[in-house]
């Protein structure tokens, strides 16, 4: 039976549910793994995690479709930038099948918590790893914790559809060279500085300039950019300190393959940005967020497309993107794994 939730109404926050998968890492050995009801962990005071910030995480949906299934978008691409994040921070592998076997298993057991279809709200899943046992010289952990647990959720930005207003942040996300392009806690914990005074001026978002020339744009602190030129192509900025969107990859697939766009995945200045006809954030949590305005130390970019609604290109990558996710239309294969 679902469970009693206001759907329509839910923001991007935690509701605990009733099953969380935990899978530990001892003696160089990953154990069976288990479901448990427990949503606490307790930790040693001097556990990696908390002292040198070793952890990973990843983000991805279950969805209820059209005809009443359950299922997830391209958990294994997930999976595999899961692995990329565990090599770049001294971490062990989680194997890519056991981490799509314990997504299915979350989903089952929290079945009831996967929001209604056409609610508005999804199952959002949190996979993460953590160094567990103490370390106090700079060196990585020896043993780790792999948890996977679920949280409904609704749009991440208030006002769902609603273009938002960003600012170029001063600040930078990720160093030349450095882990902008992995799902590491360290690059979230860098960005907090920054959207709380963005928050407090007013603003939804930051973009952020590439660290070393700050000429070109990178992505904000939790999506990619998209934006759409006049003539009607999508480009989408291409760098080695952005995170790897697989909602970006997966629209650039479906501006391509569904809707015969012009497609352009290449570095992209900020000076171009006042030329473009709109502007889009794209990721898990953000799906695709209309972006209205931009400001720029107090110069401000209106996109045509303006504020009250998304551009129309942008409502066509929508509007096909969630049409596969929610199961209205077909999916390239391998992109939908059932549940149940
Ligand atoms: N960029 C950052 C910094 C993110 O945190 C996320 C969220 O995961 C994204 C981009 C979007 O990635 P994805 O589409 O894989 O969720
Ligand atoms: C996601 O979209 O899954 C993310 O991790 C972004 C985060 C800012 C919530």
């Amino acid at each position: 039976m679902t469970k009693n939730i206001d759907w329509s109404n839910l923001g991007f926050g935690y509701v605990q549910t009733d099953y969380r998968y935990v899978s530990n890492f001892v003696n160089g050995a990953w154990d069976d793994g288990v479901l448990t009801q427990d949503a606490n962990i307790v930790l040693n005071e001097c556990a990696g995690v908390l002292q040198y910030a070793q952890t990973i995480f990843e983000g991805l949906k279950a969805y209820r479709t059209q005809d009443g299934k359950i299922v997830t978008f391209r958990p294994d691409l997930n999976a595999e930038r899961m692995v990329s994040s565990a090599k770049r921070l001294e971490m062990p592998v989680f194997p890519t099948d056991r981490f799509i076997d314990a997504v299915k298993k979350v989903v089952a057991a929290n079945a009831d918590y996967v929001p209604p279809y056409g609610s508005g709200a999804t199952l959002y899943l949190r996979p993460y790893m953590f160094g567990s046992n103490p370390v106090i010289g700079v060196k990585p952990a020896s043993e780790y914790q792999f948890r996977i647990f679920c949280t409904p959720v609704g749009p991440y930005f208030k006002g769902g559809a609603k273009p938002i207003t960003i600012r170029v942040s001063d600040f930078d996300r990720a160093a030349p060279n450095g882990t902008g392009s992995i799902k590491a806690g360290l690059n979230y914990a860098m960005s907090l500085h920054a959207i709380v005074t963005a928050h407090a001026e007013g603003f939804d978002e930051n973009m952020y300039l590439d660290p070393k020339t700050r000429t070109k744009v990178e992505e904000t602190g939790g999506a990619n950019f998209l934006f759409v030129t006049k003539d009607g192509k999508v480009v989408t900025p291409k760098s080695d300190s952005i995170l790897p969107s697989i909602t970006r990859r997966s629209l650039v697939y479906v501006a391509k393959e569904y809707l015969g766009l012009e497609v352009e995945e290449r570095e992209v200045f900020f000076d171009e940005v006042k030329d473009f006809a709109e502007c889009g954030l794209c990721g898990t949590a953000a799906v695709i967020s209309p972006v209205g305005k931009i400001v720029d130390h107090g110069k401000e970019i209106c996109l045509p497309s303006g504020m009250d609604d998304m551009g129309p290109v942008t409502r066509k990558l929508y509007e096909t993107l969630t049409g596969i996710q929610m199961g209205r239309l077909e999916a390239p294969e391998g992109w939908i794994q059932v549940i149940e």
